[in-house]
């Protein structure tokens, strides 16, 4: 067994908790910023491919003491690196955290790197050289006040890249976020789902991957792990191979999103085309004074802006409360969530809610408001 740490976002560490114990994870324990576990490389490889709300997973090789630089140095030697990497390999390493004796992380990250080249050069008479890019082996070091943690990362570029979205929108949603926020919903796929301000489309978009049953890291490159020295191929096409026979053809109730700028609407349409879903979803442009219910009962879930990148706040209240009219008037039956990290704004809705949830996108401190419509 392994000891794994999944990172993420903040405030999304119980609904990420959660989504592991669903994908078989075993002593499941939400910290700060990030979910420890454990489980066996199969596990990797499926959190890696499946897991929607988190960003990378990290592998511990080894905790221990350390109070210093020297102490550092000698307990990195002490592993035996030529099981990770050997000199033609290439190699990178970041450093989070820090103590009294250990508090620049550039130096830190330089510690762990001269222990692993020094043994390589006494072993082999050569080293692995360091690329910041596109490493074969990339290492993380993290520094808790007089113990360190090493730990190498099996997924690479963050997860919430997962490769179908080229195009972006204005102020795109991290597809970490939207998948979360669609699991923090509980909409199920057998009801209607709108986003009637979907932009690049990201939350109709992570719905469907969720509802046909698409695992969100078809779409990738490559993950970290498959350079590893022990990367076990076939149990990753299996994998692979699984995930693709278990995808839905077909959605059990329409998943729409709708905006009023139509070149947006256009980004949203092609990221669906790269998903493989285009003719599944619905992007429509409709201003938000012209929306109607598409189905008696369903789901609403948007990011209006909130005046921090988009707009200026003091012009958005009259958007808030035509946004509240709207959903007042003519979505009786439904559910809707409102995420906004401006609580003035907010107020403007007019509706009262049922559930505030705490989250942040990116650095900002949002609310995810929840109001039933009677
Ligand atoms: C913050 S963005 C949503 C981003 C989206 N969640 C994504 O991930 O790309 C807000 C969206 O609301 C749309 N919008 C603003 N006012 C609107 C209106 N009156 N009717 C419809 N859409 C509107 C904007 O065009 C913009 O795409």
């Amino acid at each position: 067994m392994n000891h794994y740490f999944a990172t993420v976002a903040r405030g999304l560490e119980p609904i990420a908790a959660q989504e592991l114990e669903r994908l078989g994870a075993k002593e499941v324990r939400p910290d700060f910023t990030g979910v420890h576990f454990v489980g066996d490389i199969a596990l990797l490889y499926r959190v890696n491919l499946w897991a929607r709300t988190i960003f990378r997973v990290l592998v511990t090789l080894r905790e221990f003491a350390c109070p210093d630089a020297d102490r550092l140095y000698q307990e990195v030697q002490k592993i035996d690196w030529e099981q990770y990497l050997k000199p033609h390999n290439t190699l990178s390493v970041t450093a989070t955290g820090g103590n009294d004796k250990l508090n620049h992380t550039h130096f830190t990250a330089l510690q762990v790197k001269n222990a692993i080249v020094d043994q390589q050069r006494a072993q082999f008479g050569e080293r692995s050289s360091v690329d910041t890019q596109d490493a074969d082996v990339s290492i993380n070091v993290h520094i808790y006040q007089n113990r360190c943690i090493l730990s190498l990362d099996s997924s690479g570029t963050s997860l919430h890249r997962r490769g179908y979205r080229p195009a972006v929108g204005m102020a795109p949603l991290k597809e970490t976020l939207a998948a979360a926020l669609v699991e923090m919903s509980e909409w199920e796929p057998s009801l209607p789902f709108l986003d009637p301000l979907c932009g690049s489309g990201t939350l109709p978009l992570e719905a469907s991957l969720k509802a046909l049953n698409i695992a969100p890291g078809v779409f990738r490159r490559q993950f970290a792990f498959e350079k590893w020295l022990d990367f076990d191929e076939d149990l990753w096409d299996q994998l692979l191979e699984e995930a693709q026979s278990g995808e839905l053809d077909q959605l059990k109730a329409p998943i729409i999103g709708s905006d009023r700028d139509p070149d947006i609407l256009n980004q949203a349409r092609t990221n669906a085309q790269q998903c493989g879903i285009a003719q599944q979803i619905k992007f429509n442009q409709i201003d938000i004074a012209q929306l109607e219910a598409p189905a008696d009962s369903g789901v609403i879930i948007c990011n209006p802006p909130y005046g921090e990148r988009l707009g200026d706040a003091s012009e958005l209240g009259d958007f808030y409360k035509l946004l509240g009219d709207v959903f007042k008037q003519r979505f009786q039956g439904w559910t809707a969530f409102v995420l906004t990290g401006n609580k003035e704004l907010a107020k403007r809705v007019g509706l009262k809610t049922s559930r505030r949830i705490p989250v942040y996108n990116g650095s900002i401190p949002c609310t995810f408001l929840k109001y039933e419509l009677y």
